[in-house]
């Protein structure tokens, strides 16, 4: 099935406020899985404002560290946080990097948004040396994500395009168990193993939860941005109901987590 998602990725602070101040939080456990030695040649593969590349560099200042992504706004950001390392624009279905050019290959929350997950692990393989590590992490969308299952839920309840975004979306997640392990070992990765890695949201409040979607960025802040007003006001209104008293939320979020060796 094609998960394709047409991800907005212009602009960086935003994208920080809603989903990159998360990918920070999770770039630690899922390097603590990979436990990579000091020095390697890494690929951040869709690396977005550079939250995996930035845990990396500051565990192992001696990486060679370069990040690929699509939104040009996101590698300029990282570009200007990053200087020691390479970001360029390009896609991850077909990266602009020789074959066997790296060490290890890491797609952090990016196989989602692509239209087609194999032809990416394919790639992240290819340029892979043989034997490197290639991996990836995508949230638990169906199972492990209420921080998202709130908003998409009640979006499904209160709005027919609510339903219809999130029967799109929440159909066939590749972050359910079994699906990323299914995907590399198709793209013909070896020693493939699955895992769940987590985190904690924290939130002051619905306003500290609901106001980053407004910025528009990726699928999430699409969909509440292209409502038109009275739709949007009237899902503000059923989720705030949906969030209860108003105050402090942590929502765990789990992410599927996969590595492999090229
Ligand atoms: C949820 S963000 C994750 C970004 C980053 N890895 C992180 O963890 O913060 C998804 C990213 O995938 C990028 N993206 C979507 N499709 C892509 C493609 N075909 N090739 C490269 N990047 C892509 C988007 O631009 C966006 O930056």
């Amino acid at each position: 099935m094609n998960t394709s998602v047409e991800y907005v990725a212009t602009d960086a602070a935003a994208y920080e406020l809603s989903m990159g101040r998360w990918s920070r939080r999770l770039a630690e456990p899922f390097l603590d899985a990979l436990a990579l030695p000091e020095g390697l040649r890494v690929l951040d593969a869709g690396c977005g404002t550079g939250a995996l590349s930035a845990a990396l560099l500051a565990r192992d200042p001696t990486a060679k560290v370069t990040g690929v992504d699509l939104g040009q706004a996101y590698v300029e950001a990282a570009r200007v946080a990053m200087p020691q390392a390479r970001f360029e624009r390009g896609d991850i279905a077909s990266l602009p990097l020789p074959t066997g050019s790296q060490d290890a290959t890491l797609a952090l929350l990016v196989l989602a948004f692509v239209p087609d997950p194999l032809k990416a692990a394919r790639e992240m393989a290819r340029v892979t040396r043989p034997g490197g590590m290639v991996a990836t992490a995508m949230w638990d969308f169906a199972g492990g994500f209420p921080f998202l299952r709130l908003f998409a839920d009640t979006a499904a309840v209160v709005l027919r395009e609510g339903a219809d975004w999130r029967d799109k979306h929440w159909a066939d997640p590749i972050g359910t168990p079994g699906r990323l392990g299914a995907v590399f070992e198709a793209a013909g990765i070896g020693k493939v193993q699955e895992r769940d890695i987590a985190i904690r949201q924290e939130f002051s409040g619905f306003e500290d939860w609901w106001q980053p979607w407004l910025a528009g960025q990726g699928f999430v802040g699409a969909f509440a941005t292209g409502l038109e007003a009275p739709a949007r006001s009237r899902l503000e209104g059923a989720l705030r109901r949906a969030w209860g008293a108003d105050g402090p939320r942590s929502f765990v979020a789990t992410a599927r987590m996969v590595t492999g060796e090229a």
